[in-house]
């Protein structure tokens, strides 16, 4: 049974112990070794190289710039860093577009030292979810405000809000669960809605932006730390430097707010 305390590596299989025995997984993007450290001692259990690094590492207006080699290289720097959480890295838009571009994406990433992937939405990329688990490569699947569809949403909003939408994307929390993903990303939906598709769920979810009944939550590192891209703060992001005095310090305030339920708290959630 996996334990808060635990200083063996977080397993995949063990993302299901850890939700089995109430631990709250707390999540953190993460671009290199240096941060990877100090999370991975201070009690983070998952790391995201997420392709938030295209904004807030290179400076883009959305994600949509980021490339697998891209993700490839900072998936190998915070691999140096990490002992014990277990590291999930981003496929990049279009990476994963069909199939086979995204084995050779996901077979890269692993390669640089992910243990997972990630990847945005359900439709047809049910069947990408399908032939990368058929072939052992482990897959965190991402619903609600994909970022990569930023285009057609025509901006980053809250998803979920019509009973439509709703209904949407109870559905395809279960087909993602179905195809095979082992974790589930809820991005900006309403608190009740991903409370009832954690409820539902087969396999842990992870929140941002999402309120407090999922089963874990991320953050990005730089709004954790209070560092402002420029772009508009949505309302989930918390300043943890502020109460934690160290970069350590807001890491270990971070970690404890996700494991005793109280962050995201109503001010940090949509309803
Ligand atoms: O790219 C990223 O950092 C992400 C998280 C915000 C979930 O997808």
């Amino acid at each position: 049974m996996y334990t808060p305390d635990d200083r063996k590596p977080l397993t995949v299989p063990a993302l299901a112990e850890a939700r089995r025995s109430g631990h709250r997984l707390a999540m953190l993007t993460a671009y290199d070794a240096g941060f990877a450290r100090v999370f991975d001692d201070n009690g983070v259990d998952l790391l995201l190289v997420g392709d938030s690094l295209g904004m807030v590492v290179q400076g883009h207006d959305s994600t949509l710039p980021v490339t697998v080699d891209d993700i490839a290289y900072h998936t190998a720097c915070v691999a140096r860093g990490v002992s014990r959480a277990l590291l999930v890295a981003d496929m990049p838009f279009q990476a994963d577009a069909t199939p086979e571009r995204a084995l050779d994406a996901a077979t890269r990433l692993l390669q640089a030292g992910a243990r997972m992937v990630k990847l945005e939405g359900a439709g047809h990329k049910l069947d990408v979810i399908r032939f990368l688990v058929e072939r052992e490569i482990p897959v965190c699947a991402h619903l609600g405000l994909t970022p990569q569809s930023v285009l057609r949403l025509g901006g980053y909003k809250v998803q979920g809000r019509q009973d439509e939408a709703a209904e949407k994307l109870r559905a395809d929390a279960k087909a993602v669960a179905d195809a095979g993903a082992a974790l589930l990303v809820l991005e900006c939906v309403p608190s009740s809605l991903a409370q009832v598709i954690t409820a539902e769920s087969a396999i842990p979810t992870i929140g941002i932006g999402a309120g407090p009944h999922c089963d874990g939550q991320v953050l990005v590192l730089h709004d954790v730390l209070g560092l402002h891209s420029g772009h508009r703060r949505p309302k989930f992001v918390k300043d943890f430097l502020a109460e934690g005095g160290s970069v350590a310090g807001a890491v270990q305030a971070y970690v404890a707010a996700v494991r005793d339920g109280s962050f995201p708290d109503e001010a940090h959630s949509y309803q």
